[in-house]
């Protein structure tokens, strides 16, 4: 009766010179229900060395001493783990904060900043932000709900918090303006960000702007319309404004952080893209699968909703390459479900189907950076919880940057049973950092109620190393767990500066793969020797 589901990967073995072996209809009695085959001779596509990226929430800033909360020497060593990686600031209160400097502006610029050590947030004053915070996220929930948003006004504070934990931890801050400050003629109205800019490269502050956050909703969230051909020149005008400045002059600059395809929301991209596609370095749009408020654990298993981000993708990209062919196409932000995430979902093993899924999905089909919401603060689709502590998809995101190269590999599946579609795999050069040249990296998932295998016939030389993360209980129940398991050992932070070491399990060589029910993992082959990857 009971069937198991082997996966035959059928790996091109380049050392001899390019003989492909594994044809999946070789033998239709051992077909297997999937058998993949992967060209190591070939890089498909390269995305950008800081490809997984976080953000942080705009409302973090509604009330500006919850930024302190980012001086944690906690929330710094989580961070720098994650590095190298964009942090993008914004959300929808993004279009709602307004600077108001409260310091006199320094005159000839630049004082420097104190240490990187010496700024440590205090514990009991940790403590104290993390209880208050949770009463805020309350009150922010209330104005999500009901879609009015105070205007909020933030100081020097709120920038030099940022910028300290960014450049302290080795992140790379990316500021997203208020578009919502317009004129009377409805352009955006500059001089706000003016002001900003000037303080910001008064204290030679490093960093990347965006203008914006899902315009397409605009008039749901403020009762104004902005169409794209508009925020093309608002964009524009932002340029403008960059490049008098020496240190924004090559600046980057991103948007227009339009939410997913769907009805007239392509045409705000379009109609940006024609006005403002030279005043952006990438082109960014948001992704969610589904509401957080109406979703459900059958959801985030199910193959059918991890496909629809390639559908909405390739709308995305064809939109771009028509009107700006070459133009790198971000994910501004993105995560399991919008609307704050999913109550005991998103924050959980479960919620790393989505994620791993996404990172594979979203290298393999053209986009370039992929942009976490959040690293830490609103809501429950956070990698790091309210009380600062790591929860399941950061331990995936960490183990991803460490083994995970920037190139992308061919990989093709032949689907047999319908099994076959809850086993998903992706093929990237291993980390260089982490492997020799040669090394390639496997991730896998295995969203089936029923252990399978994958038998690995070519490579039958050489090491593998093997990540199996699973939930910390089996079974269903499991997957709502808070925490997660590294070769069967529950992963925890050793203490506030220091992460446990995350080592491989290795197999002996010519073993068939075991992926149990319900895991993600990350197979490096150490001595694959792939040609695309040397
Ligand atoms: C095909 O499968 C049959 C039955 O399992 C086996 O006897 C045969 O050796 C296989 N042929 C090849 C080429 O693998
Ligand atoms: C950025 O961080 C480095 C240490 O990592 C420090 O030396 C430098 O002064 C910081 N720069 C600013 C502008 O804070
Ligand atoms: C832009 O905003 C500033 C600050 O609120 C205001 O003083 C100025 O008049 C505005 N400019 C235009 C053209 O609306
Ligand atoms: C996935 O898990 C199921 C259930 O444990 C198992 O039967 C199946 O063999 C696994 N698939 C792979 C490819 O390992």
């Amino acid at each position: 009766m009971s069937v198991a589901l082997s996966v035959l990967l059928c790996l091109l073995w380049t050392q001899t010179d390019g003989v492909r072996i594994g044809d999946p209809n070789q033998n239709r009695s051992e077909a297997p229900d999937v058998a993949v085959m992967a060209d190591l001779s070939a890089v498909i596509r390269r995305v950008e060395p800081r490809f997984l990226s976080v953000t942080i929430d705009a409302s973090l800033a509604s009330e500006e001493k919850f930024m302190f909360l980012l001086s944690s020497p906690k929330i710094r060593t989580l961070a720098k783990a994650l590095t190298p990686s964009f942090l993008r600031f914004g959300g929808t209160r993004q279009d709602f904060m307004v600077f108001t400097p409260q310091r006199p502006q320094p005159d000839s610029g630049f004082t420097a900043d104190p240490s990187c050590d010496k700024l440590e947030l205090p514990s009991w004053l940790e403590d104290k932000l993390k209880t208050e915070w949770t009463r805020q996220q309350m009150v922010l929930m209330r104005e999500d709900l009901q879609r009015k948003y105070r205007r909020v006004k933030f100081t020097e504070n709120t920038v030099d918090l940022l910028h300290s934990f960014t450049n302290c931890s080795g992140m790379d801050l990316i500021f997203g303006l208020n578009a919502l400050l317009r004129t009377a003629d409805n352009s955006w109205n500059s001089s706000n960000a003016r002001s900003l800019l000037q303080y910001c490269e008064s204290r030679r502050y490093r960093m990347a702007w965006e203008l914006g956050n899902e315009p397409n909703s605009y008039e749901k969230k403020a009762g104004i319309r902005v169409d794209g051909q508009q925020l093309g020149k608002d964009f524009t005008r932002l340029r403008q404004m960059m490049s008098q400045s020496r240190l924004y002059r090559d600046a980057g600059l991103y948007g227009p952080d339009v939410g997913q395809p769907r009805d007239h929301r392509t045409d705000i991209l379009g109609g940006f893209l024609q006005t403002g596609d030279e005043a952006v370095d990438a082109c960014t749009w948001h992704h969610y699968y589904v509401n957080g408020r109406d979703t459900s654990l059958e959801d985030f298993l199910d193959p059918e909703v991890l496909d629809t981000l390639a559908l909405k993708t390739n709308e995305v990209l064809e939109k771009v390459k028509l009107v700006s062919p070459g133009k790198p196409v971000w994910l501004g932000e993105t995560s399991s479900a919008y609307g704050g995430g999913a109550v005991g979902l998103s924050d959980t093993f479960a919620a790393g189907f989505m994620w791993l899924d996404k990172l594979g999905l979203a290298a393999s089909l053209g986009l370039d950076v992929v942009m976490r919401q959040v690293f830490v603060g609103s809501g429950s689709y956070h990698l790091v919880d309210d009380n600062l502590d790591p929860l399941p998809d950061y331990w995936l995101s960490v183990l991803y940057k460490r083994l995970v190269g920037p190139e992308v590999l061919k990989l093709r599946a032949f689907r047999g049973a319908a099994a076959g579609k809850r086993v998903r795999l992706y093929l990237h050069c291993a980390n260089r950092k982490s492997y020799r040249s040669g090394a390639v990296t496997l991730m896998s998932m295995n969203l089936s109620r029923k252990p399978a295998r994958i038998s690995v016939p070519a490579l039958v030389s050489g090491t593998v190393e093997a990540f199996v993360l699973q939930a910390e209980r089996p079974g269903e129940e499991g997957l709502y767990s808070r925490s997660v398991k590294l070769n069967g050992d529950v992963l925890k932070m050793v203490d506030d500066k220091t992460l446990p070491e995350l080592t491989g399990s290795r197999l002996p060589p010519a073993e068939h793969l075991q992926l149990p029910a319900y895991s993600l993992a990350f197979f490096v082959f150490t001595d694959a020797g792939a040609a695309g990857c040397l």
